[in-house]
């Protein structure tokens, strides 16, 4: 009970309406959060992994193939779209689309504002005609492993994780 009022708490802060909310937004809240979780603990143990057998130039090019494969293996396993997007994108998949875009220049005005990296998500529910989509943000960060290749970008996030789950409705 406590775990769901601190979620419904954290949809309040973002601007979610509260209304509704103990249904399915709020399980999809939860996992969405928990998929970025996971992916970045993967990420984290499959890059260091990998990258160790590898070296110089062979692991420069290997953060995004290596990441894209699980990203598209993790979409596949949840049914969640799941993405790593970039205002720096070098590759067609890391493009950010528009509402992404916005939120990570969100996120760069927020961390410019003092607030700290771990704390910048976002989460929005959109009801159209025929299917409700979840959207669901959450900063890099650039620590462990990303921190041997990447610099903290001064009041700049590196990138974010976008997990969307689009269901039809009934
Ligand atoms: C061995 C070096 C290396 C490590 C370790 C590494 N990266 Fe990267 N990363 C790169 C390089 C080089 C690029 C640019 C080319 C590319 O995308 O492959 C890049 C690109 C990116 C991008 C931009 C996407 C784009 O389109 O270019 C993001 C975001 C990113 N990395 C996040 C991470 C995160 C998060 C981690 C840790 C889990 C990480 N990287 C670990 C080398 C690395």
């Amino acid at each position: 009970m406590q775990r769901i009022s601190r979620h419904i708490l954290l949809a309040v802060l973002l601007g979610i309406p509260s209304v509704g909310m103990a249904g399915a937004s709020a399980n999809t809240l939860i996992e969405s959060r928990a998929i970025a979780e996971q992916l970045e603990q993967r990420l984290q143990r499959d890059l260091k992994e990998r990258l160790e057998s590898a070296s110089g130039q062979g692991a420069l090019a290997r953060c995004h193939q290596i990441t894209q494969a699980i990203l598209e293996q993790m979409s596949a396993d949840t049914g969640f779209t799941i993405k790593r997007i970039s205002l720096y994108a070098q590759h067609p998949q890391t493009q950010p689309e528009r509402w992404e875009k916005v939120v990570l220049e969100t996120f760069n005005a927020q961390l410019k504002a003092g607030d700290a990296l771990e704390k910048l998500e976002f989460y929005e529910r959109h009801q159209h005609k025929t299917t409700t989509e979840f959207h669901y943000m959450r900063a890099l960060q650039p620590a462990g492993v990303c921190a041997h290749c990447h610099q903290s970008p001064q009041g700049a996030v590196v990138g974010a994780l976008s997990v969307v789950k689009i269901v039809p409705l009934r």
